[in-house]
Protein backbone atom coordinates (compact mmCIF):
# COMPACT_ATOMS: atom_id res chain seq x y z
CA UNK A 1 0.00 0.00 0.00
CA UNK A 2 1.23 3.82 -0.87
CA UNK A 3 1.90 5.22 2.12
CA UNK A 4 3.07 8.48 2.89
CA UNK A 5 4.55 9.91 6.29
CA UNK A 6 5.02 13.51 7.04
CA UNK A 7 8.32 13.87 8.66
CA UNK A 8 11.14 10.98 9.88
CA UNK A 9 9.42 9.70 12.94
CA UNK A 10 11.61 7.66 15.47
CA UNK A 11 12.85 4.50 14.27
CA UNK A 12 12.03 1.21 14.00
CA UNK A 13 8.81 2.12 13.59
CA UNK A 14 7.73 2.46 9.91
CA UNK A 15 11.00 0.14 8.88
CA UNK A 16 9.74 -2.49 10.98
CA UNK A 17 5.84 -2.32 10.69
CA UNK A 18 5.54 -0.63 7.35
CA UNK A 19 8.05 -3.13 5.69
CA UNK A 20 6.48 -4.11 2.32
CA UNK A 21 4.45 -0.82 2.49
CA UNK A 22 5.48 1.89 -0.22
CA UNK A 23 6.23 4.69 1.77
CA UNK A 24 7.61 8.12 1.55
CA UNK A 25 8.88 10.43 3.79
CA UNK A 26 8.19 14.10 3.76
CA UNK A 27 10.04 17.01 4.78
CA UNK A 28 8.17 18.37 7.41
CA UNK A 29 4.69 20.76 7.36
CA UNK A 30 3.19 19.46 4.49
CA UNK A 31 4.04 21.63 1.84
CA UNK A 32 2.44 22.24 -1.48
CA UNK A 33 5.39 20.74 -3.29
CA UNK A 34 5.00 17.53 -1.47
CA UNK A 35 1.22 17.13 -2.37
CA UNK A 36 2.17 15.31 -6.28
CA UNK A 37 3.16 12.39 -3.99
CA UNK A 38 0.05 12.56 -2.36
CA UNK A 39 -1.50 11.71 -5.81
CA UNK A 40 -1.82 7.94 -5.26
CA UNK A 41 -1.67 7.63 -1.13
CA UNK A 42 -3.90 5.17 0.82
CA UNK A 43 -2.60 6.31 3.82
CA UNK A 44 -1.54 9.19 5.17
CA UNK A 45 0.68 9.61 9.03
CA UNK A 46 0.71 13.39 10.09
CA UNK A 47 2.42 14.72 13.41
CA UNK A 48 0.72 17.47 14.50
CA UNK A 49 2.82 19.66 12.43
CA UNK A 50 1.07 18.28 9.53
CA UNK A 51 -1.63 20.12 8.66
CA UNK A 52 -4.37 17.79 7.20
CA UNK A 53 -6.46 20.36 5.37
CA UNK A 54 -8.71 20.49 2.67
CA UNK A 55 -7.20 21.15 0.27
CA UNK A 56 -3.97 18.92 1.63
CA UNK A 57 -7.21 15.95 1.23
CA UNK A 58 -7.87 17.27 -2.53
CA UNK A 59 -4.46 16.61 -3.47
CA UNK A 60 -5.36 13.25 -2.10
CA UNK A 61 -7.65 11.49 -3.90
CA UNK A 62 -7.56 7.97 -2.83
CA UNK A 63 -6.47 8.57 0.47
CA UNK A 64 -8.71 6.06 3.20
CA UNK A 65 -6.59 6.92 6.07
CA UNK A 66 -5.04 9.00 8.35
CA UNK A 67 -3.19 7.57 11.00
CA UNK A 68 -2.08 10.54 13.52
CA UNK A 69 0.92 10.65 15.51
CA UNK A 70 -0.92 12.51 18.46
CA UNK A 71 -3.25 12.37 20.58
CA UNK A 72 -4.58 15.79 19.61
CA UNK A 73 -6.27 15.92 15.92
CA UNK A 74 -6.98 19.90 16.09
CA UNK A 75 -4.65 19.87 13.19
CA UNK A 76 -6.91 17.55 11.08
CA UNK A 77 -10.00 18.73 9.08
CA UNK A 78 -12.35 16.16 10.66
CA UNK A 79 -15.23 17.03 9.01
CA UNK A 80 -13.36 17.14 5.36
CA UNK A 81 -12.31 13.61 6.17
CA UNK A 82 -15.56 12.23 7.39
CA UNK A 83 -17.11 13.84 4.22
CA UNK A 84 -14.79 12.00 2.01
CA UNK A 85 -15.23 8.90 4.14
CA UNK A 86 -11.22 8.91 5.24
CA UNK A 87 -11.10 7.53 8.42
CA UNK A 88 -9.04 9.35 11.22
CA UNK A 89 -6.57 7.25 14.04
CA UNK A 90 -4.63 8.88 16.93
CA UNK A 91 -2.32 7.78 19.46
CA UNK A 92 -3.90 7.96 23.02
CA UNK A 93 -2.86 6.62 26.64
CA UNK A 94 0.89 5.90 25.35
CA UNK A 95 1.85 9.44 25.86
CA UNK A 96 -0.59 10.28 29.29
CA UNK A 97 2.52 9.08 31.92
CA UNK A 98 5.20 11.11 29.69
CA UNK A 99 2.70 14.35 29.56
CA UNK A 100 1.84 13.97 32.86
CA UNK A 101 5.01 14.10 34.26
CA UNK A 102 6.29 16.84 31.71
CA UNK A 103 3.08 18.75 33.68
CA UNK A 104 4.78 18.33 36.91
CA UNK A 105 8.26 18.99 35.94
CA UNK A 106 6.11 22.69 34.64
CA UNK A 107 4.47 22.79 38.15
CA UNK A 108 7.61 22.16 39.84
CA UNK A 109 9.76 24.63 38.13
CA UNK A 110 7.51 27.65 38.57
CA UNK A 111 6.48 26.63 42.03
CA UNK A 112 10.37 26.53 43.27
CA UNK A 113 11.72 28.89 40.62
CA UNK A 114 14.11 26.16 38.99
CA UNK A 115 14.79 29.13 36.36
CA UNK A 116 15.51 31.65 38.20
CA UNK A 117 17.73 29.45 40.65
CA UNK A 118 19.62 27.68 37.43
CA UNK A 119 20.46 31.56 36.45
CA UNK A 120 21.81 32.64 39.80
CA UNK A 121 24.13 29.34 40.46
CA UNK A 122 25.56 30.06 36.40
CA UNK A 123 25.81 33.09 36.92
CA UNK A 124 28.64 33.36 39.52
CA UNK A 125 27.42 36.16 41.28
CA UNK A 126 25.42 33.79 44.22
CA UNK A 127 27.03 34.50 47.23
CA UNK A 128 26.02 31.49 49.43
CA UNK A 129 22.62 30.18 51.54
CA UNK A 130 20.37 33.32 52.87
CA UNK A 131 16.66 32.38 54.87
CA UNK A 132 14.78 34.88 52.23
CA UNK A 133 16.67 33.66 48.43
CA UNK A 134 14.16 32.59 45.75
CA UNK A 135 11.39 31.80 48.20
CA UNK A 136 8.73 29.76 46.03
CA UNK A 137 5.38 28.46 47.39
CA UNK A 138 4.58 24.88 49.02
CA UNK A 139 2.22 22.66 46.69
CA UNK A 140 1.38 21.02 50.15
CA UNK A 141 -2.23 21.50 51.18
CA UNK A 142 -3.42 23.86 48.20
CA UNK A 143 -5.24 23.23 45.30
CA UNK A 144 -4.52 21.83 41.57
CA UNK A 145 -7.32 22.21 39.93
CA UNK A 146 -7.54 20.37 36.30
CA UNK A 147 -9.26 21.47 33.57
CA UNK A 148 -10.04 18.69 31.31
CA UNK A 149 -10.29 15.63 33.28
CA UNK A 150 -9.23 13.24 30.22
CA UNK A 151 -6.41 10.40 30.84
CA UNK A 152 -3.32 12.97 30.89
CA UNK A 153 -5.96 15.42 33.73
CA UNK A 154 -6.03 12.16 35.52
CA UNK A 155 -2.93 11.25 35.60
CA UNK A 156 -1.72 14.75 36.86
CA UNK A 157 -4.25 14.78 39.56
CA UNK A 158 -2.51 11.13 40.43
CA UNK A 159 0.43 13.02 40.78
CA UNK A 160 -1.11 16.02 42.81
CA UNK A 161 -2.05 13.52 45.44
CA UNK A 162 1.36 11.94 46.15
CA UNK A 163 2.59 15.51 46.65
CA UNK A 164 -0.29 16.42 49.53
CA UNK A 165 -2.31 18.86 47.10
CA UNK A 166 -6.15 19.08 46.73
CA UNK A 167 -7.34 17.77 43.76
CA UNK A 168 -10.39 19.93 42.48
CA UNK A 169 -11.20 18.34 38.54
CA UNK A 170 -13.64 20.32 35.69
CA UNK A 171 -15.24 18.75 32.86
CA UNK A 172 -15.42 20.33 29.71
CA UNK A 173 -18.78 19.70 30.18
CA UNK A 174 -19.37 21.00 33.88
CA UNK A 175 -21.16 24.00 34.15
CA UNK A 176 -20.33 27.45 35.43
CA UNK A 177 -20.73 27.16 39.05
CA UNK A 178 -17.97 24.64 38.82
CA UNK A 179 -15.75 26.43 36.44
CA UNK A 180 -16.04 29.56 38.57
CA UNK A 181 -14.73 27.31 41.30
CA UNK A 182 -11.82 26.27 39.27
CA UNK A 183 -10.84 29.84 38.85
CA UNK A 184 -11.45 30.74 42.53
CA UNK A 185 -9.55 27.70 44.49
CA UNK A 186 -7.11 26.39 42.50
CA UNK A 187 -3.92 27.70 43.49
CA UNK A 188 -2.27 25.48 40.82
CA UNK A 189 -4.45 25.20 37.25
CA UNK A 190 -3.22 23.01 34.69
CA UNK A 191 -5.10 22.73 31.46
CA UNK A 192 -5.80 19.22 29.71
CA UNK A 193 -8.57 19.62 26.93
CA UNK A 194 -8.32 19.17 23.62
CA UNK A 195 -8.59 22.25 21.25
CA UNK A 196 -12.27 22.66 19.84
CA UNK A 197 -14.70 25.63 19.35
CA UNK A 198 -15.76 25.55 22.88
CA UNK A 199 -12.10 25.79 24.43
CA UNK A 200 -10.62 28.21 21.86
CA UNK A 201 -9.92 31.14 24.32
CA UNK A 202 -11.63 29.57 26.89
CA UNK A 203 -9.00 31.57 29.64
CA UNK A 204 -9.20 34.94 28.54
CA UNK A 205 -9.24 38.30 30.61
CA UNK A 206 -12.65 37.69 32.48
CA UNK A 207 -11.15 34.57 33.55
CA UNK A 208 -8.29 35.87 34.65
CA UNK A 209 -9.77 38.41 36.31
CA UNK A 210 -11.38 36.08 38.64
CA UNK A 211 -8.92 33.95 38.92
CA UNK A 212 -7.62 33.13 42.55
CA UNK A 213 -4.97 35.97 43.15
CA UNK A 214 -1.15 34.29 42.83
CA UNK A 215 -1.99 31.19 41.02
CA UNK A 216 0.24 29.14 38.90
CA UNK A 217 -1.13 28.63 35.41
CA UNK A 218 0.48 25.66 33.29
CA UNK A 219 -0.66 24.55 29.87
CA UNK A 220 0.49 21.26 28.13
CA UNK A 221 -2.44 21.12 26.09
CA UNK A 222 -3.23 22.95 23.56
CA UNK A 223 -2.22 27.05 23.04
CA UNK A 224 -5.64 27.83 21.43
CA UNK A 225 -7.42 27.70 25.09
CA UNK A 226 -5.48 30.49 26.38
CA UNK A 227 -5.75 34.03 25.12
CA UNK A 228 -1.86 35.03 25.60
CA UNK A 229 -2.43 38.28 25.42
CA UNK A 230 -4.71 38.05 28.48
CA UNK A 231 -2.48 36.30 30.22
CA UNK A 232 0.74 38.25 29.25
CA UNK A 233 -1.89 41.15 31.23
CA UNK A 234 -2.60 38.87 33.94
CA UNK A 235 1.14 38.02 34.42
CA UNK A 236 2.02 41.98 34.10
CA UNK A 237 -0.84 42.94 37.10
CA UNK A 238 0.36 40.22 39.22
CA UNK A 239 -3.06 38.25 39.31
CA UNK A 240 -1.25 35.64 38.35
CA UNK A 241 2.06 34.42 40.24
CA UNK A 242 3.15 32.80 37.41
CA UNK A 243 3.03 30.60 34.62
CA UNK A 244 4.34 27.36 32.71
CA UNK A 245 4.11 26.69 28.90
CA UNK A 246 4.26 23.94 27.06
CA UNK A 247 2.03 24.77 23.81
CA UNK A 248 1.15 28.05 22.39
CA UNK A 249 -1.60 29.48 20.03
CA UNK A 250 0.57 30.15 16.59
CA UNK A 251 3.27 27.29 17.67
CA UNK A 252 6.29 27.86 16.86
CA UNK A 253 5.88 31.20 17.24
CA UNK A 254 5.40 32.55 21.27
CA UNK A 255 3.74 35.38 22.56
CA UNK A 256 6.82 37.94 22.68
CA UNK A 257 5.23 39.30 25.71
CA UNK A 258 5.79 35.77 27.64
CA UNK A 259 9.57 36.14 27.47
CA UNK A 260 10.12 39.50 29.43
CA UNK A 261 8.56 37.47 32.88
CA UNK A 262 11.12 35.44 35.50
CA UNK A 263 8.46 33.49 36.97
CA UNK A 264 7.24 31.88 33.31
CA UNK A 265 8.66 29.08 32.08
CA UNK A 266 8.83 27.96 28.42
CA UNK A 267 8.96 24.66 26.68
CA UNK A 268 8.99 23.37 23.36
CA UNK A 269 5.75 21.49 23.37
CA UNK A 270 7.86 18.73 25.23
CA UNK A 271 4.82 17.06 26.24
CA UNK A 272 5.42 13.56 25.43
CA UNK A 273 9.19 14.01 24.19
CA UNK A 274 11.22 10.89 25.79
CA UNK A 275 12.44 8.23 23.73
CA UNK A 276 10.10 5.81 24.93
CA UNK A 277 6.85 7.19 24.06
CA UNK A 278 7.91 8.68 20.70
CA UNK A 279 8.65 5.23 19.66
CA UNK A 280 5.26 4.14 20.95
CA UNK A 281 3.32 6.64 19.47
CA UNK A 282 5.59 6.44 15.94
CA UNK A 283 4.42 2.53 16.30
CA UNK A 284 1.10 3.05 17.23
CA UNK A 285 0.40 5.14 14.06
CA UNK A 286 1.89 2.75 12.04
CA UNK A 287 0.26 -0.04 13.36
CA UNK A 288 -3.00 1.51 12.37
CA UNK A 289 -1.71 1.83 9.10
CA UNK A 290 -0.80 -2.22 8.94
CA UNK A 291 -4.26 -3.28 10.55
CA UNK A 292 -6.00 -1.12 7.95
CA UNK A 293 -4.43 -2.92 5.23
CA UNK A 294 -4.80 -5.76 6.96
CA UNK A 295 -8.63 -5.00 6.46
CA UNK A 296 -8.79 -5.16 10.48
CA UNK A 297 -10.41 -2.01 12.43
CA UNK A 298 -8.86 0.44 14.31
CA UNK A 299 -7.57 0.73 17.00
CA UNK A 300 -7.72 4.14 18.13
CA UNK A 301 -10.73 5.70 15.54
CA UNK A 302 -11.41 9.25 16.06
CA UNK A 303 -14.89 10.00 16.30
C1 LIG B 1 -0.24 15.28 20.94
O1 LIG B 1 -0.02 14.08 20.80
O2 LIG B 1 -1.30 15.80 20.64
C2 LIG B 1 0.86 16.11 21.53
O3 LIG B 1 0.56 17.43 21.62
C3 LIG B 1 2.15 15.88 20.79
O4 LIG B 1 2.77 14.93 21.54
Amino acid sequence: MKVFVGRPLVEPSTVEILAGHDVTVGVGGLPASEWPHLATVRALLPTPRERVTEDVLASAPRLALVASHSVGVDHIDLEACRRRGIRVTNTPDVLTEATADLTWALILAVARRIREGEALARSGAWDGWKPEQLLGVSLQGKTLGIFGAGRIGRAVAKRGVSFGMRIFEVRREDGDVRFDRLLGESDVLSLHAPSTPETAGRFGRPEFLRIKRGAILVNTARGSLVDEAALVEALSSGRLGGAGLDVYAKEPAIHPGLLAFSNVVLLPHLGSATFETRLAMARLACEEIARFARGEPPLHPVA
